[in-house]
């Protein structure tokens, strides 16, 4: 599907973006591992975490939506999962692929995973190889990538594993898996990645530890313990929310309040950085809600300032990087943005991905070893972007097609449902013009 924006004005109003993509495969997972009954509310019914409902379902877990969209999941405890008779396709779910390796290498039966062209271009290596270190066996296609066997064990052996890299993917499999093991299972990673595992893990009964450690951040998980059911409501997902606050950040005039979005300071990096590039960003209305922080994001739109990103700060803001080379595009003078090798191995290579789109746009940026610079201006949009199987840069240059001087079109927009379903309209509601393009319009947009 084609979807063309148009350049729109000041952006305003209120609006609640869809729930949590990474605490909604997690709130799925851990339920389907606990003792009883969960019921979720907000859950984000994006095509990636019904990829992960579909394949606890194949492993055997009743779940549930009612008419209001509360998910009600009956868990079978750790351990407790029956061997799926049909292959688990996880679609584009990076997060399902890795989180689900974790808890079936806690089970003792054999199960098939694979995705879609984007999720099979993509390492496992990471997660397999610590897997394989306690006790589980699992066979890749070549440069350890989807579709992939893997053959758990009821009991797996507790490791000490040093991450390479700052992922919540990688430590989340692993204290899934630790969960399988006795004693305790540590990931130690070089930085501190998003953990609402942890927070979810503890809120469910487990012994979760976090320390400073000489190498980074150590995380503990004691293991063979019961997981008690909780219910709770998925708060919205900063991530998402990023988009419409870019929108409104590079527009002066604008003002747009994001609501009940989730505040954990792993995961609101970006912010920081648009604030420090001039845009008016305040928070309202704090609160705790479940073992997460919420509150609702103020945005006011003003003439931005180019910034320079350091590399520490990427855990922080991973998923953010695409919006904000979009804001860096209107600012006024070159930014940098430090140490995104891990941008290569997202849903597309979104530093390649990006790097073409905005030289397509007429944005001067260039790539220096894992370093983007980014000459901001005034973009003269007006081209045809491919989305590359990459909910994140279909919607970056959709956001961009709307502050550029001429429409942008996006193809493959479909991705879009992955991560945040009603996006166009959403943005539409305060002030945007996005619109999906009949089958038949083709050429250039005017
Ligand atoms: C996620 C972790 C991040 C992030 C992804 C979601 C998660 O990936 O980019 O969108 O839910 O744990 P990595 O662990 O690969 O950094």
């Amino acid at each position: 599907m084609e979807m063309l924006a148009e350049p729109h004005g000041a952006l305003s109003g209120r609006a609640r973006v869809p729930g949590d993509k990474s605490i909604s495969h997690r709130a799925l997972m851990l339920a389907a591992l606990a003792v009883g009954e969960s019921r979720i509310r907000g859950l984000l019914e994006g095509e990636d975490v019904l990829a992960t409902a579909r394949a606890l379902r194949a492993l055997g877990v009743a779940l549930a939506r009612d008419a209001q969209g509360v998910w009600t999941v009956h868990g079978v405890g750790t351990g407790g999962l029956a061997e799926p008779e049909e292959v688990l396709d996880l679609g584009n779910a990076g997060t399902a692929a890795r989180l689900l390796l974790g808890i079936l290498a806690g089970h003792g039966f054999t199960s098939f995973l694979t995705g879609d062209a984007s999720l099979r271009r993509r390492p496992m290596g990471r997660v397999a190889r610590p897997l394989r270190e306690m006790g589980a066996q699992i066979l890749c296609r070549s440069g350890e990538r989807l579709p992939l066997a893997i053959t758990g064990c009821a009991r797996l052996l507790p490791v000490v594993w040093r991450s390479e890299v700052a992922s919540a993917q990688v430590k989340s499999a692993i204290l899934l898996a630790g969960l399988h093991a006795p004693g305790a299972t540590t990931v130690i990673e070089p930085l501190p990645s998003r953990d609402h595992t942890e927070r979810m893990l503890a809120g469910m009964g487990a012994e979760v530890r976090t320390e400073t450690v000489p190498e980074g951040i150590a995380v503990t998980v004691k293991g063979e313990i019961e997981l008690a059911p909780r219910s709770f409501t998925v708060p919205a997902d900063p991530s998402s929310a990023f988009f419409p606050a870019v929108a409104a950040a590079v527009s002066p005039g604008s003002e747009v309040l994001l609501e009940e979005v989730c505040l954990n300071p792993t995961r609101t990096g970006a912010y920081a950085v648009l604030a420090e590039m001039g845009a008016e960003i305040a928070i309202e209305d704090r609160r705790e809600s479940a073992g997460e922080l919420v509150g609702t994001i103020r945005v006011r739109g003003r003439a931005l300032e180019a910034v320079d990103v350091a590399p520490e700060r990427a855990p922080s803001m991973i998923d953010e990087y695409p919006a904000l080379f979009v804001a860096a595009a209107f600012a006024r003078g070159t930014s940098r943005f430090r140490g995104l090798a891990e941008l290569r191995v997202k849903e597309s290579d979104r530093l390649a991905s990006m790097a073409e789109g905005l030289a397509a746009c007429g944005v001067r940026c260039r790539i220096e070893g894992e370093d983007l610079f980014v000459e901001g201006g005034r973009p003269a949009g007006g081209a045809t972007i491919d989305a590359r199987l990459d909910h994140r840069i279909a919607m970056s240059f959709l956001v961009l097609g709307g502050l550029a001087q001429a429409p942008v079109r996006v193809r493959g927009a479909e991705t879009i449902a992955t991560s945040f379903p009603g996006f166009a309209e959403l943005m539409n509601r305060l002030g945007a013009r996005i619109r999906p393009l009949p089958e038949t319009d083709a050429g250039e947009p005017s």
